[in-house]
């Protein structure tokens, strides 16, 4: 008999685990393929060492900008592939050692939830019951592949690619399709875009990645047209085979041959299969249906990351789970949703957290929004030859504290956090304003910002 058994070991299940075990719970993770889940094994990880050759390729092409001449550069794709291959494994297998040490139990199996019984939940994987007194489903998500004409095939003849496949190509192609300007979609793009791949990027709305602030998403839809990405928007795919990918926009069918197309077209929580009807457990949209502890309609049945179809990320599949451990040990816990930062790996970056202009605006708060060019950091000129991201501030004028932030440059990535930080606790101005940012630095941007107000 376990305390709890987690299906699914991905960024939610297998940090919960540990949690879990080391508050002293007998715990048992059930994983199908990989610790790690998509986040480590295709996602989040494996793209950043895609995207990481190709900001030294980058950095090789425009070297002479800054002073500096190297002899002639290429890039070896299939060696790229290797290395992911290799920082992949490491970290799974850090992964494995870290819960082996907590005392988490990890069975390699598909589990199904057969039934609950008089003494707790029962699990099946491998033909073997498992009972625990609780359950948290960590499942993840799959590439959602709608009945787009053609897809299912071109997906089994290799033609057509998802987040998965896309890792294990072995070749540089001359030219793909990127169906969907998301952030899988965009990431991808611009890795084959800087190797030298003719890329096109066909998406349904008026603008690229998704939710980001409009501004910011126009920035980085320029830039990258300036690499040479081209760009189809309000376009509808129609089809998705023989070599290429037709879609309709105004009324009209047009078509793009190509080597390869990758779907990026959002996710689906993976809830089929797992027996959840067996114990009740509601389901809306296919996704498990969890309130703000993690906690489903079923009593001791908890869910965390994908399979809930909220914020689909992994940093928040690790707080999700967190947060559930913390409720079943019956310490209240709750995530707040508005502050969780995001970010698109492209080159410059984008990140972002709380409210951008649009969203505030439906919301009816009362804000003042400023803008300021990252060239206002003298680190930001010195690194980045004629750079033009820029820092979007949004503030609550009823209580003066930064409800949203988001930025298009360098270190992006880094430097949300402090954004969301600041968000997450409500920060009033002049409190930020009291706070010493280092100097030379791109975040110091941040500071001189809230003096605009
Ligand atoms: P997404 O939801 O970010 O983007 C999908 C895009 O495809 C949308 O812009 C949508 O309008 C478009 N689309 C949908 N159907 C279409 C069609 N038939 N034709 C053309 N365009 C169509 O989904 P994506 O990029 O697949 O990413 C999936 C998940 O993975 C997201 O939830 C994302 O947050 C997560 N992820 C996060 C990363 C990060 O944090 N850096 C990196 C990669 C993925």
């Amino acid at each position: 008999m376990y305390d709890l058994i987690i299906l699914g070991g991905g960024p939610a299940g297998y940090n919960a685990s540990e949690r879990a075990a080391h508050a002293g719970l007998k715990t048992l993770v059930i994983e199908e393929r990989a610790l790690g889940g998509v986040c480590l094994n295709e996602g989040c990880i494996p793209t950043k060492t895609f995207l990481y050759s190709a900001k030294i390729f980058d950095y090789g092409k425009h070297a002479s900008d800054y002073g500096v001449t190297f002899g002639s550069s290429a890039i070896d794709h299939s060696k790229v592939v290797d290395r992911k291959n290799k920082v992949v494994s490491m970290l799974v297998g850090g992964v494995g050692s870290t819960l082996k040490k907590a005392g988490v139990e990890v069975v390699k199996a598909t589990a199904t939830i057969k039934e609950r019984n008089a003494e707790g939940f029962v699990v099946t994987a491998d033909g073997k019951d498992y009972v625990a007194k609780q359950i948290l489903v960590c499942t993840g998500s799959s590439a959602a592949v709608p009945p787009i004409p053609g897809l299912s095939d071109s997906i089994k003849n290799g033609f057509a690619l998802t987040n998965r496949e896309i890792l294990d190509l072995r070749e540089i192609p001359k030219s793909i399709v990127v169906v969907g300007g998301g952030v899988i979609g965009l990431e991808m793009a611009s890795y084959f875009n800087s190797v030298g791949s003719k890329v096109y990027v066909v998406e349904m709305l008026d603008h690229i990645a998704g939710p980001t602030d409009l501004e910011i998403s126009a920035l980085l839809q320029k830039t990258y047209e300036k690499k040479g990405v081209e760009f189809i928007l309000n376009a509808k795919v129609t089809s998705i085979a023989d070599k290429k990918v037709s879609y309709e926009k105004d009324g009209k069918v047009s078509e793009i041959p190509c080597d390869y197309a990758l779907v990026s077209i959002g996710r689906r929580a993976r809830t089929a299969g797992l027996g959840l009807e067996n114990i009740g457990v509601k389901i809306e949209r296919g996704a498990i249906v969890t309130d703000e502890y993690g906690k489903t309609n079923v009593p001791g049945v908890w869910a965390a990351g994908d399979v809930n179809g909220k914020s689909m990320l992994a940093h928040t599949a690790y707080r999700e789970g967190e947060v559930c451990i913390n409720n079943i040990l019956g310490k209240k816990d709750r995530i707040n949703y508005n502050s969780i930062p995001s970010v698109i790996y492209t080159n410059p970056e984008v990140a972002a957290v709380g409210e951008t202009e649009q969203t505030a605006k439906a919301k009816g708060l009362n804000v003042k929004i400023k803008t300021v060019p990252l060239v206002f950091s003298g680190r930001y000129i010195a690194e980045n030859e004629g750079g033009n991201g820029f820092i979007k501030l949004i503030v609550d004028a009823d209580h003066n504290n930064i409800v949203g932030l988001h930025m298009i440059g360098t270190y992006a990535s880094e430097i949300i956090y402090g954004a969301a930080m600041m968000v997450e606790t409500e920060m009033r101005i002049a409190d930020i304003q009291k706070m010493v940012f280092p100097h030379p630095t791109v975040c110091e941007v941040i500071r001189e910002a809230l003096f605009q107000f």
